[in-house]
């Protein structure tokens, strides 16, 4: 029962708030769903505008302020804020521990070391009295910064009040405000369909948000904040080591990075900097190097400073993720759905860990954008798992020779018209089945592992397969015969045998599987399965109607639309009807409607390595079951999926009696709700 004195229910209501927003940004354990947090936060704004003198600044309801500022003010830090020195190998760390032990010289030979991922961010402080935030204000030159307190209050990770009530009467804690990868990605490919200007990388995307006059602004941004340290503190006693530091700022409320870690001797801290190396890729967020600390606060004291860094602290940094280099040409591709996408060739450079050689131009709009020549000095980024991008030109390298880029004016491949659809950015070739390359492509797709997994249907020998003239379409693959594969340039007795019993063993299919497989713009593999289990059969889907697929996960009207012209084109049915008549079969799944997620509710964690997948597409899958997946073990988790090598994790899960299950029983479990890996 809500409490019955309003003022009552409004206090509630915002610890509540508090509390929810606590175990989602800091602990990163979801505890309701998000129509609960909704429902909560318009009542708390209900009730404070019917009882204004409720109104409090901390009150989870008001983080976006008033009007937008006129200009910024400037903030002296009473604490300078300082730089990091940087190493950039294992023999640096090796130094900067001898300096270290040197100059201690209290004959111990290894040190304790707080390990911390530099994010690639802007440093920020937040002033905290009494417990309330008080003040945000970015790192500057060090000595004076600029007040963005309007818009820290909007980052939700931030707290407008810390918890607990034992913290310093003022407290500045420093840390860095950065955009998560996927916030990012979403951000821009949202600026590319409106036509606007996209940010270079997510540190640009983050410093573009913060320097926002307007806190309306800043709030729609996919900001957070990771806090690595404190500046001014007064009226209160720390712990006495950096990472206990930390620890008592997570118990305040504040946000600190997860991968954190303490280790001893300078070997372990460089075992702790290639293990992250590895993983650098699939982080959520961008990072530059690792930030080594000594744990101890009182021998970081002895150390001092140095200039404008201190002795006790390094930044070993990781090879760059963007690299200058030169565009030597551009060339036309033509995709599986007619899409031209203009790709770079450029001087081969070693970017983010890979050497670099093509990056995509996206369409013509992004050209323009770029205002890219041929011969120009570009900017090449790669980050992550995702494709090298050209991120800017170095206007002031351009050679006299640089030449105009020339869009095609026809299909590069059938020479079919092109045409650009009313609001599209890209040019598609009008040549449909006919055009070769849209062939090959379709084909490709269809037999690529995660669609039709046709073994040894490489993109090599699609390609002589249309080229020879022997399949235009994909239900062409299975009227091959022996003696048509042997015709082949390269093709022995063996490949060919091997590739029939291949397409034989690819008839059996799975329902998602076989959605996927056959393109339908814009319907990905997460589609194809959440069509899959909404329609249950292939009947069902090809004639359900437009509202009828709406209400699918995952669809709106665009990819409505392109399913219905799939349905509707006599072309494709034939096709699906070929690919059945040649013992293309897949089981329906039972439709569950209601069940349609059925882990919803329940918290998960993978951990260890295993075998079908990787630990990223195991959550992925779990979370289209409705599952949380969480970084770590606690009280709340519902299940831990266990691969060999698993450690903590599983240890802490036995302790608390939580179920553990191994990678096979995840993978029935998946199979029992349709979801196919
Ligand atoms: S400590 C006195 N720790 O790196 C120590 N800095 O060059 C000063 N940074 O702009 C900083 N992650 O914003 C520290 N875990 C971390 C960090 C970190 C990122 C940034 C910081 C500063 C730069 C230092």
């Amino acid at each position: 029962m809500p409490p019955a004195d309003p003022l009552q229910e409004i206090e509630s209501l915002r610890e509540q708030l508090d509390s929810w927003n606590y175990r989602y940004y800091v602990l990163d354990e979801p505890s309701v769903p998000d129509v609960e947090y909704d429902r909560c936060m318009q009542r708390l704004l209900q009730l404070e505008a019917r009882y204004p003198q409720s109104q409090r600044a901390d009150s989870p309801s008001q983080r976006v302020g008033g009007q937008p500022l006129q200009q910024f003010r400037q903030v002296a830090h009473e604490v300078p804020m300082l730089s990091l020195d940087n190493a950039f190998s294992a023999e640096d760390m090796v130094h900067f521990n001898r300096r270290l032990l040197d100059r201690l010289s209290d004959g111990s030979d290894s040190l304790e070391f707080a390990c911390e991922p530099k994010l690639d961010g802007i440093a920020v402080s937040l002033l905290y009295r009494d417990g309330l935030l008080q003040r945000g204000a970015t790192r500057g030159d060090g000595a004076t910064g600029e007040d963005i307190t309007h818009n820290v209050r909007t980052i939700r990770s931030i707290p407008l009040r810390l918890r607990g009530g034992d913290c310093p009467t003022v407290l500045e804690v420093r840390g860095e405000i950065y955009m998560p990868r996927a916030g990012f990605e979403q951000l821009n490919a949202r600026a590319r369909e409106r036509g606007e200007k996209t940010f270079v990388n997510p540190r640009n995307a983050a410093a573009g948000s913060l320097r926002q006059l307007d806190a309306r602004i800043t709030a729609s941004r996919p900001l957070e904040m990771c806090c690595y340290g404190v500046g001014l503190v007064e009226g209160g006693v720390l712990p006495d080591r950096q990472a206990s530091v930390l620890a008592r700022l997570r118990d305040w409320g504040l946000k600190i990075n997860p991968e954190s870690a303490v280790v001893r001797g300078i070997d372990a801290c460089n075992a702790y900097f290639d293990a992250l190396a590895l993983r650098r890729d699939s982080l959520p967020y961008d990072i530059d190097g690792i930030v080594f600390k000594v744990n101890e606060l009182a021998l970081q004291e002895r150390l001092g400073f140095v200039s404008r860094a201190p002795r006790w602290a390094i930044a070993r940094k990781f090879p760059a993720q963007e690299e200058i280099t030169r565009l030597l040409d551009v060339e036309f591709q033509v995709g599986r759905t007619g899409a031209i996408t203009p790709v770079a060739r450029l001087e081969p450079v070693f970017v983010g860990g890979v050497t670099v050689s093509n990056a995509t131009l996206h369409n013509s709009d992004e050209i323009e954008r770029l205002g890219i020549q041929i011969g120009d000095s570009v900017i090449v980024r790669r980050a992550g798992d995702v494709i090298p991008q050209v991120v800017s030109v170095v206007l002031e390298k351009r050679p006299d020779s640089a030449r105009a880029i020339q869009f095609p004016t026809r299909c590069p491949v059938c020479q079919s018209a092109i045409e650009r659809e009313e609001g599209e950015a890209v040019w598609r070739c009008m040549g449909g089945l006919v055009c070769g390359a849209q062939q090959k492509a379709a084909i490709k797709h269809f037999a690529s592992r995660r669609a039709m997994d046709i073994e040894g249907l490489g993109d090599k020998l699609v390609e002589q397969l249309v080229d020879e003239g022997l399949v235009d379409n994909v239900a062409g693959l299975y009227v091959l015969s022996r003696p048509q594969l042997l015709n082949l340039e390269r093709m022995g007795d063996k490949s060919a045998d091997n590739l029939l019993a291949a397409l034989d063993a690819s008839k059996q299919t799975t329902l998602p599987r076989f959605i996927f497989a056959l393109g339908i713009r814009e319907v990905g593999e997460a589609t194809a399965r959440n069509l899959a289990r909404h329609f249950g059969n292939w009947a069902a889907l090809a004639s359900a109607t437009e509202a009828q697929l709406l209400q699918v996960d995952d669809v709106g009207p665009v990819v409505a639309d392109h399913l219905r012209q799939f349905f509707d084109s006599e072309a494709s049915m034939a096709v699906v009807a070929s690919l059945q008549q040649a013992g293309v079969s897949w089981p329906d799944i039972a439709r569950q409607p209601e069940q349609d997620t059925p882990l919803a509710g329940q918290v998960w964690v993978v951990t260890g390595k295993l075998e079908a997948f990787s630990r990223d597409e195991a959550k992925a899958r779990l979370q289209e079951l409705g599952a949380k997946v969480a970084g770590s073990v606690s009280a709340k988790t519902t299940c831990l999926v266990a691969g060999p090598g698993a450690g903590s994790k599983l240890a802490r899960a036995n302790e608390l009696g939580v179920e553990v299950i191994d990678e096979q029983s995840l993978l029935s479990l998946l199979a029992t709700h349709g979801v196919d890996i």
